[in-house]
Order: C-alpha cells, then sequence, then structure tokens
C-alpha cells in the first residue's frame, strides 16, 4: 500500500515522505541513507546499546526511534525452538516445532547447487515466519580430520565444493529478509579444545583451504553476517582478531556486514572494540563473576566499552563502524522494503527437505546388484540397529531442533512397502540412554545394561529367515560422536556395531549396510557386506527418502563431500598434522594437503574416495576435447565430453573436473577440484558437457609475495566421476 501511495504521490510530484518523516524510515530511501539519518539521531548509550545482546538471542533495537530488535536463530539445518529470555532451554512454546532439513553434509552430498538454492530459501521462510532476522549459519569450516564433532553441520573437505555449495544457500536464505550468519571464521576445525587452541597454520593453507568458502560467501554470496570462531590463531581469538576480522573480512574482502561473535567467544574489551567484532552474544558474565545470569550490561562490549567511551580512552570511531553495520543489518532485514511473513512447517519445505535428501544419499558399493529391493519377490525384509528407528534431529548441540514431525527409516521402510512386505525391527545394538538436551531440569537417565552380546545373537537368528537385512547404524547426535563440544575418539563405530555387522553377514550375506553419520567411519567388514549407503542425518523425511532410495524409487545421485580413509593415520592431520594439539596449541603440519590432498600425496589408497557415489544405472564417459592447447592468464579454456547413461533407468551423474599443474616452483596437489557439473539423463541419453576454465583455476597462493600465482607451465585437466576415477585427462598450457 505504501508503495503504491509513494508512486501515485510521486506522479503528482509529491513526496509521500514529507519533510518530517525521517529517511531512515522511508524503506524506499537507499540502505546508506538511512543509515547516516539514523545514527546522527542516536545518543551513546544507545548505540552502545546495539552492539550487544540482551537475552540469549537477542540484541535491542532503538525503542525510541521505532527501530526493531535483532532475533537470532540456529541454524543451519531448521529454526531452533524458542528458549527462555537468559536461558539455553526451551521455553516450550506449543507453536515452534518446525521442519529440520538435511544436514550441510548431506546438501555439499548433492554437488547441487540448485538445491542449496532452495534450501535456503525455504529455511529463510521459516526464519521469516518465526520472526528471526539473523540466521546463524551455513557452517563452511573444512573437514580437516573425520573426529570433529560438528563436520555434519559443514560442506566438507574441498574448498571449491564448499564455495560452489554456500553461495546459493546464502542468496535463498537473505531473499526473505533474514541475514544469513557464515559460521565458525575461522579455523575452528575440532571441537576438542575449542574454546582457547591456538592455530598455527601457513598463510598459504589458510588461503587455498581454509578460507575460500568463507570468501565466496561474503563475495559472492553477499552474506549479511558473519560469526567468529572459539578458537584462536596467532595467539588472539577468532572473535576479535586484527588479521582475520580487519585486515582480510574487512580491508581485503570488503565485508559491509556484521561480525557477531560466537556465543561467550569474547574476552577482552579492548581487542573486541579494535579488531573488528561488531556484536557480542552469549558472554554470561561481567568480566569478573562466570556465570551471573542477566549481566548483559556488563559484556565487554557494554557498560565497560561505554566507560571507555566517555573517559575518552576509546575512540567513538570504532563505536560508529560497528553501529553501522548493525543498523545496516537491521535495514537490509527487519526494516527492508520486501519484506514477507514467511512459511513454516509447510508441505513444501518438507517436499524441499526430501528432495535435498534423496538427491544427497551417497550408494557407496552396490555388488550383485542387491539394490534397489525388489519388492516383487522380497517377502521378509528385517530392519537391524538403533539408527533405524532413533530421532536424529535433537541433539548434537546448538544445531538440535524441536521438529513438527520426523519420518525414521523404519517408518519409511513400512509406509514402502506397504502390505507387499513384512517388515520386523531389532534393535541389534543400543547406545546408552543421555539426558534431553534445551530441557530445564533434565534429570539424568537410569542406565541400564546393556547385552550386546544377546542382541547380536537375536538379530543374527532373524537374518537367517529374512529375504534382505537392511542394517542401519554409524553415529549418532550423542557427545563423542557427532555432536557439538566434543569430538569423536576414533574412525570405528560405536557400541560393538562392527561385530553385530559381522554377525548379520554370515547369518544372511544379503545384508546392506546403512550409515547413519556426518563423518567417515572405518569398515573392517566391508569385503563382506554386498552393500553399503551413506545416508547423513536427513530431517524431517529422512525415512521417506531413504525408503525411496533403497526401493528405487529415486536413483541414488549423491557423490561424497569427503574421503573415508581406511585408517586414521591415513588422513593428513593424524598423519602429521599434529591433532589435536597439547591442549593449547596445534600446527596443521598437514599445510595444504587437507582431504584428498593428502592421499594423492602419499598414494594411499581410501577406502571411499572423495567425488564417489555410485547409481542405478551406468555412466560412459567420451572423449574429452578442448578448443585451445595454449592459453595466457586472461584466456579461457573450453573443455567438453560427452557423457552417455548406458543403463536402464534414468539417473544423475556428477561429472568433476580436478586440475593437475605438471611443474610448480611450490609444491602443489596432485590434483585440485575446480568444477563440476551434475547431469540428468534418461536411459540411453548422451550429453555433451562443457566446461569453462580460466587462470582462478590455476592459480596458488604464494605467502612470500601475498599475493596469487598463476604460474606458466604445463596443466592437466582431469575428468573423472570421482577423485579416484579420472576417465580422461587434457593437457594444456599457460604461457
Ligand atoms: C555455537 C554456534 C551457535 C551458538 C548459538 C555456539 O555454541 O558454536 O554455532 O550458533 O552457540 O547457539
Amino acid at each position: 500500500m505504501k508503495k503504491i501511495i509513494t508512486l501515485l504521490f510521486s506522479v503528482l510530484g509529491i513526496s509521500a515522505f514529507s519533510q518530517q518523516t525521517p529517511i531512515y524510515l522511508n524503506p524506499d530511501a537507499p540502505v546508506e541513507d538511512r543509515v547516516e539519518d539514523a545514527i546522527q539521531r542516536m545518543t551513546l548509550e544507545e548505540k552502545v546499546a546495539i552492539i550487544h545482546a540482551q537475552s540469549k538471542f537477542s540484541s535491542p533495537g532503538v525503542p525510541r526511534l521505532g527501530i526493531p530488535e535483532n532475533w537470532m536463530s540456529d541454524g543451519p539445518h531448521g529454526i531452533r525452538a524458542e528458549v527462555l529470555w537468559d536461558e539455553w532451554y526451551g521455553a516450550g512454546w506449543t507453536n515452534d516445532s518446525c521442519t529440520a532439513f538435511p544436514a550441510l553434509t548431506a546438501l555439499a552430498a548433492t554437488w547441487n547447487p540448485s538445491l542449496a538454492r532452495l534450501y535456503g530459501k525455504s529455511i529463510g521462510e521459516e526464519a521469516r515466519y518465526r520472526n528471526k532476522n539473523v540466521l546463524l549459519g551455513p557452517g563452511v569450516n573444512i573437514y580437516r580430520t573425520p573426529l570433529n564433532g560438528r563436520n555434519f553441520e559443514y560442506m566438507g573437505e574441498d574448498p571449491f565444493l564448499a564455495s560452489v555449495m554456500v553461495v546459493p544457500y546464502i542468496i535463498g536464505v537473505q531473499s526473505n529478509s533474514v541475514a544469513a550468519c557464515v559460521k565458525h571464521f575461522a579455523l575452528n576445525n575440532q571441537e576438542k579444545y575449542r574454546d582457547h587452541i591456538n592455530v598455527t597454520v601457513s598463510e598459504r593453507a589458510l588461503h587455498e583451504i581454509y578460507l575460500p568458502a568463507f570468501k565466496a560467501a561474503v563475495q559472492q554470496g553477499k552474506a549479511w553476517a558473519i560469526m567468529g570462531s572459539y578458537n584462536r590463531y596467532k595467539e588472539q581469538h577468532c572473535c576479535h582478531n586484527q588479521y582475520l576480522l580487519n585486515d582480510i573480512l574487512k580491508k581485503e574482502w570488503n565485508f559491509d556486514g556484521v561480525v557477531i561473535s560466537d556465543w561467550g567467544g569474547v574476552h577482552d574489551t579492548k581487542e573486541a572494540i579494535n579488531n573488528g567484532l561488531d556484536m557480542e552474544f552469549g558472554t554470561w558474565t561481567d568480566g569478573l563473576d562466570f556465570g551471573r545470569s542477566n549481566s548483559y550490561d556488563s559484556y565487554f562490549l557494554a557498560r565497560p566499552f561505554l566507560n571507555l567511551l566517555k573517559s575518552r580512552e576509546a575512540d567513538e570511531k570504532h563505536l560508529n563502524d560497528k553501529v553501522r553495520r548493525v543498523l545496516r543489518l537491521i535495514f537490509r532485514t527487519n526494516m527492508s522494503p520486501g519484506i514477507n511473513y514467511g512459511s513454516f512447517g509447510s508441505p513444501e519445505h518438507a517436499a524441499a527437505g526430501r528432495k535435498i535428501a534423496e538427491e544427497g544419499i551417497v550408494l557407496l558399493k552396490n555388488a550383485d546388484n542387491l539394490l534397489p529391493v525388489n519388492i516383487g519377490n522380497t517377502k521378509k525384509i528385517l530392519v537391524v540397529g538403533e539408527n533405524a528407528v532413533k530421532p536424529m534431529t535433537t541433539g548434537g548441540g546448538s544445531s538440535s531442533l524441536k521438529v513438527k514431525y520426523e519420518i525414521s527409516p523404519l517408518e519409511g521402510i513400512r509406509l514402502r512397502a506397504g502390505r507387499k512386505a513384512e517388515v520386523k525391527y531389532l534393535a541389534g545394538y543400543e547406545s546408552p540412554a543421555t539426558k534431553e538436551q534445551d530441557v530445564k531440569n533434565a534429570k539424568e537417565p537410569q542406565q541400564k545394561e546393556i547385552n550386546y552380546e544377546a542382541l547380536r545373537n537375536e538379530a543374527a537368528t532373524a537374518a537367517k529367515e529374512a529375504d534382505i537385512v537392511l542394517f542401519f547404524g554409524g553415529l549418532n547426535k550423542n557427545s563423542g560422536q557427532d555432536c557439538e563440544g566434543d569430538d569423536r575418539n576414533s574412525l570405528e563405530l560405536p557400541y560393538q556395531q562392527d561385530a553385530l555387522i559381522e554377525d548379520l553377514l554370515k547369518a544372511n550375506p544379503r545384508t546392506a549396510v546403512i550409515i547413519i553419520s556426518g563423518n567417515a567411519v572405518a569398515m573392517p567388514w566391508i569385503n563382506r557386506t554386498p552393500a553399503i549407503i551413506e545416508a547423513w542425518y536427513n530431517g524431517t523425511e529422512a525415512g521417506n527418502a531413504i525408503a525411496a532410495v533403497l526401493f528405487g524409487d529415486v536413483n541414488p545421485s549423491g557423490k561424497l563431500p569427503f574421503t573415508f580413509p581406511v585408517r586414521l593415520q591415513d588422513n593428513g592431520a593424524h598423519a602429521a598434522g599434529e591433532y589435536p594439539g597439547d591442549g593449547e596449541n596445534e600446527i596443521y603440519k598437514d599445510d595444504i594437503f587437507v582431504g584428498y590432498r593428502w592421499l594423492d600425496k602419499e598414494n594411499i589408497r581410501p577406502l571411499f574416495a572423495f567425488g564417489h557415489g555410485l547409481s542405478y544405472t551406468t555412466f560412459n564417459y567420451g572423449k574429452a576435447t578442448a578448443d585451445k592447447n595454449k592459453i595466457t592468464a586472461n584466456e579461457r579454456i573450453n573443455i567438453s565430453i560427452p557423457v552417455k547413461n548406458t543403463g536402464t533407468r534414468e539417473g544423475a551423474e556428477v561429472v568433476q573436473l580436478y586440475i593437475s599443474d605438471k611443474k610448480s616452483s611450490l609444491p602443489r596437489p596432485v590434483k585440485e577440484l575446480k568444477a563440476f557439473q551434475k547431469i540428468f539423463l534418461k536411459a540411453g541419453e548422451q550429453q555433451t558437457l562443457t566446461f569453462t576454465i580460466d587462470k582462478n583455476a590455476l592459480i596458488y597462493y604464494d605467502d612470500i609475495k601475498k599475493a596469487w600465482i598463476a604460474e606458466p607451465g604445463e596443466f592437466e585437466a582431469w575428468i573423472g566421476s570421482s577423485s579416484a576415477d579420472i576417465k580422461e585427462k587434457i593437457k594444456f598450457e599457460l604461457y
């Protein structure tokens, strides 16, 4: 309506917003004009008030001027339940049950940027409906070790893949006038010692491996917020880190949004003032007495800052820069012209989550075509394993959700099988009971003795009678598994699952193993199992998605966003990298050789390679051709390859292009992912894909020159269906 009036008035030559109406309230005025107008109306106290929290997840606006509060929510897989004002505990609302979307590892495994856009748009709509203007996500810390308890919230081990996938997620979220807050900047690659560990990493690895996804989020995704991480770098906490926040993020990348602290990640007023932090959250301390409730006025960026300003020991220019950024956030979100009301828990969001889940599930192995399950001649299905029934949308730390519903794998299978087959369930193993997360006065649960042998024997006996056994295991969201706050302590499956899998296989070789996890696990039984699937944490529609893949309604097309090593020592962070450090310091000795880059360098065969994933159909790669064999740094080369679906059903293939630098002044990885396309082909259909490569795919970071270098010489483009299955190579020269 306001727009129509404005338009009408402007046709008549009159401004709807007369002299008396402040510019900052005019939604059609440029954001920067609104910011300047608002800031000059604010008192010093009002300015200091808006740069720190007033409750667990909100910060004040300027009530006198009608500028609204900021409300944040985790992130990154759904909109978290409302909590009490000053507590982590749930507030007990009855209208805050959300859609849980698949974990970000699952999204990354789709290798489909259009699904990242759908994800962002959908979760942004949920945030908007719940009046949240900042979504605390996505997370793009690089998967350095399979033990990191938070890998499931991130997008895998490769900076290029994470960069391509994070940008549309952000654009989708922000199309709802909700800011994406990209986290955790930076080098938060483990949970162990996360509050204080000081990371030492080469400038080169920082630029080539750990920063690119953040840079893409800022420069291409135009993220309006970023979250500093808990750990330290160059001996400074990353929430107030001169080099990361001021030099790189704000100066080099021109970030104009807000830097938000991780909850409780601020430790020093002067550093917070000077080193690039804009908003402080979660400190829960007055700087003297840890744990005093409602101490928001005592936050490092609250009264202590105000006092320094009043005594002129702090410069108001620092305050004004922070205030401008916070105002910009508000005008981009809660006071933006395009604001809508969002939508919540809708069938469309469930369908979006299901689509993402179905495309992210990875078929790791399928010998003798055990899968898909042929419902016509399968009468007795035995489902074994706690992960077939355990809710996976709760637990795991800050990404824990209160969901409208969650379809478990067992329910999904039962729904799909209907009356056509008998579906029997046995636990086979159990995990110890855990205390409920986010519930006030939650009691420590009574632990019962788990008789693993009896559970195992019962399942193995039943397996003998079944036409097929579907084992659901992996990790879960309990502490020490895929869970914030700590890391796993080994690559092995917990709760005696390996012994159970061996017994099931002995009883019935037609046993498929379905892993639910956000991390790689060891598989000592791999040669005896005909079929293995990685099914991730897939949210609300998890069970329907896995059933669709198991029964062949959906042809799997996910590819691994990280390597599965055979042993922990095959991973660079463990072989060379000093993980987890001595409690104070950790040196990333694996340097740029993270993930497949390490295995390539050491010539180690992975259990399953980065980029691996099978289909129920087959694809044939034809001969690759290039339009040139020499380029200058200003030119591009087009590389084409025909890909044909040679099977009998439609399917999708992710065609991956890696660049190999044949000779360079600095050591380089054997190959690095620089392009990919997901292609959908009908049975018998062929399409030719073209990749355009320019110098950005060829450069490396020289830490002495502090610059990206495109070094002339010979390169090869390797095209394949995984990092370990290269089909074609094309030579070309940069001169
Ligand atoms: C986590 C963040 C999260 C915040 C608020 C912190 O412990 O590291 O990722 O957004 O809590 O819940």
